[in-house]
């Protein structure tokens, strides 16, 4: 009788235990929304302290990090922005082409790096400053590391772009809320950190048909249309080192192609 009854309460706290955390973010972080304010995205802020990096890892480490956004379109449709909990921060996710274009040339945004990412580049680094600083930073870098102006004829014409598209090696960019905003019927609130999601933009069936295959001929067919091909992303932090970064690419393909045995 004592077991059962030991047993019973046992049940009962890890039931009460269980739902009080699965609130608990949502009490913490969420703010309460001005009468007229739309609505924050739909979405989860998950479980205290770890949110939704579970999720998050599953995806990156199973070698098919798609299956986190897609996740959200599949449960909440393609509305853009999705709420979530993800680097110990509430975080807005942007997942449309202009969604990712609304939040990456806002002045209304800053870089949003997570902390530890700032510290380990540094205070100083592009991932640390902001605003004047930032600024000087990238005119003083941006022409060391740009290949100079003739090479811009021919990097278009190889397959660079296909590869980009499906192997980009920046998923998302890191932004945060300066103020609340508004956008697509959603608000992100002031301090949220919001992630640009590239990759999803890459992926995306409406934007790019047949995702998963790699077919440069694509780029013949349609050529991306403004903001559904953003590998460097965009606004006044778009990668300064993109031309360099497409040489590079060319280079090994140029060898790996004419050098294959
Ligand atoms: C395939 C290769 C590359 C990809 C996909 C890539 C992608 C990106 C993206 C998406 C950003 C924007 C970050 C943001 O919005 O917060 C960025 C920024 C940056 N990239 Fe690249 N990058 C590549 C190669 C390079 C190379 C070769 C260099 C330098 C030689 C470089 C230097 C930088 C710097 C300094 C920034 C920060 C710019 C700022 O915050 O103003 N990247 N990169």
């Amino acid at each position: 009788m004592e077991v059962a009854m030991i047993l019973g309460v046992a049940v009962v706290a890890v039931t009460a235990l269980l739902t009080f955390s699965s609130f608990f973010n949502k009490w913490y972080y969420e703010p309460v929304l001005k009468p007229g304010q739309p609505p924050l995205p739909p979405g989860s802020l998950g479980w205290p302290v770890f949110g939704n990096m579970a999720a998050f890892l599953r995806a990156f480490k199973s070698g098919r990090p798609d299956t986190f956004m897609a996740h959200y379109v599949a449960k909440y449709n393609r509305v853009g922005f999705y709420k979530a909990f993800l680097f110990w921060q509430p975080t807005v996710l942007a997942a449309t082409p202009e969604a990712c274009k609304f939040v990456l040339s806002k002045d209304s945004f800053e870089t949003g790096w997570p902390e530890s990412a700032v510290e380990l580049m540094g205070r100083n680094s592009f991932a640390g400053l902001t605003g004047e600083s930032h600024f000087k930073l990238r005119k003083l870098t941006e022409p060391a590391v740009n290949s100079p102006k003739a090479l811009e004829q021919y990097v278009p014409l190889i397959v660079v772009d296909e590869t980009l598209r499906l192997a980009n090696i920046s998923p998302m960019v890191f932004r945060r809320a300066l103020v609340d905003v508004e956008f697509n019927g959603f608000t992100i609130p002031k301090g949220w950190h919001a992630e640009a999601w590239l990759r999803q933009v890459h992926m995306d069936p409406h934007v790019h048909p047949d995702p998963e295959k790699f077919d440069p001929e694509r780029w013949e067919k349609y050529g991306a249309s403004p903001f559904t091909f953003i590998p460097f992303g965009m606004g006044n932090r778009t990668c300064p080192g993109n031309e360099l970064a497409k040489l590079q690419i060319f280079i090994v393909v140029h060898y790996f192609v004419t050098g294959y045995r």
